[in-house]
């Protein structure tokens, strides 16, 4: 699919009245209710008619969208029928009863909904949307990686591709990383593509681990020094940062946890000030329901999750176009290890 912006608006305006309302701003109130601290009504008005006519497209097609905790709020509270984390995100693909998903997350999230249910078609607004630590990694490396340390088995993140994660013995996500590189037999333990993340594993695990050195491009941009910084011009602010940053990072903040691991804190804690060291859209999407947490610092914004908007998911559904194909014998081995990981968990709870 490699279509312009300009030729998408021309196919839905011959098909949905997309003009801007306030009418729909009243009509919509309810949906509205769960993003106006951090939308505006000129701007939920643009947004009103799209998702308005996404979610009547998705009756009819039996379709449901899987949201990521970073997608922005409007389709984070517009259209998704799930949201959640990659782990979540996954559970749900592989049982969830419809004909269609949309994935509104990145590449890797929807060849892993693929992946799980061959049998469905999964919809990408934006096949461009892909993520630097996917990028980072291909089978090849999986294979030097085994021939340095030979019988350690490969435990990689979900952040990677379907060949990657077919070369690979297991996957695992942020919300899971210790749990299951703990459960494999072997000592040593090879984890990819995220140094970050396996270093921060380390630190809790029993297991030497050795890694494949990508990393995040949002999280790696924080330092240690930025989060001291921070807590000397606004003192008191609870400070909670994702696995993907740097380890030093990590042991300067108040907690570390996956996206869903940071949304179940602050909801518990409800901090006066919280700074989230993790994609930008996070807090806009937890703001409305925890009104008395005040959000504060830095965005930084994960360009591949950007861009996918309320736009191009009308589009994909409308036209049925991005469709993501995996190979049957590479969606076959690396469903082993996206399952390997789904039972893990599930047997320990997570
Ligand atoms: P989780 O949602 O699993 O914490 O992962 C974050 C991420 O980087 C997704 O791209
Ligand atoms: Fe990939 Fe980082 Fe973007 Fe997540 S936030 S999709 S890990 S680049």
């Amino acid at each position: 699919m490699n279509v312009t912006h300009q030729s998408i608006t021309n196919v839905l305006s011959q098909h949905y009245d997309l003009t801007p309302s306030t009418e729909l701003v009243e009509e919509m109130q309810e949906t509205y209710a769960r993003m106006d601290r951090v939308v505006t009504p000129p701007d939920f008005a643009i947004y009103a008619p799209y998702i308005k006519a996404i979610n009547a497209l998705k009756k009819e097609r039996n379709a449901v969208i899987l949201g990521h905790n970073y997608m922005t709020p409007e389709i984070f509270h517009g259209v998704s029928d799930f949201v959640g984390d990659s782990l979540q995100l996954a559970m749900k693909a592989s049982d969830v009863e419809a004909d269609v998903i949309v994935q509104a997350g990145v590449h890797f999230m929807a060849e892993t909904s693929k992946i799980l249910s061959p049998e469905k078609i999964v919809l990408m607004p934006d096949m461009a949307a892909g993520c630097s630590l996917a990028e980072s990694i291909t089978a090849e490396g999986i294979d030097e990686m085994r021939a340095k340390y030979p019988g350690a088995p490969v435990v990689s993140y979900v952040n990677t591709t379907a060949e990657v994660k077919a070369a690979s013995d297991i996957c695992c996500t942020s919300s899971n990383a210790v749990q299951i590189v703990d459960a494999m037999e072997s000592d040593t333990v090879i984890m990819t593509p995220d140094r970050y993340l396996a270093q921060n594993v380390a630190n809790e695990s029993r297991k030497n681990i050795v890694y494949w050195p990508g990393s995040c491009i949002v999280h790696e941009q924080y330092t240690a020094q930025d989060l001291r910084d921070f807590r000397k011009w606004n003192p008191g602010t609870r400070l909670i940062a994702h696995p993907e940053c740097p380890p030093e990072v990590v042991a300067e903040a108040d907690f570390s946890g996956s996206t869903s691991g940071i949304i179940k804190y602050v909801s518990t804690e409800k901090p006066e000030k919280a700074m989230l060291i993790t994609e930008c859209s996070m807090a806009s999407n937890i703001a409305d329901e925890l009104p008395e947490v005040d959000f504060v610092g830095p965005c930084n914004m994960c360009p591949y999750m950007k861009k996918i908007t309320l736009q191009k998911i009308l589009y994909v559904l409308h036209t049925m176009e991005g469709q993501v194909e995996v190979d049957a014998e590479i969606a076959e081995k690396a469903r082993h290890s996206v399952q390997a990981m789904i039972d893990l968990s599930r047997k320990l709870g997570l």
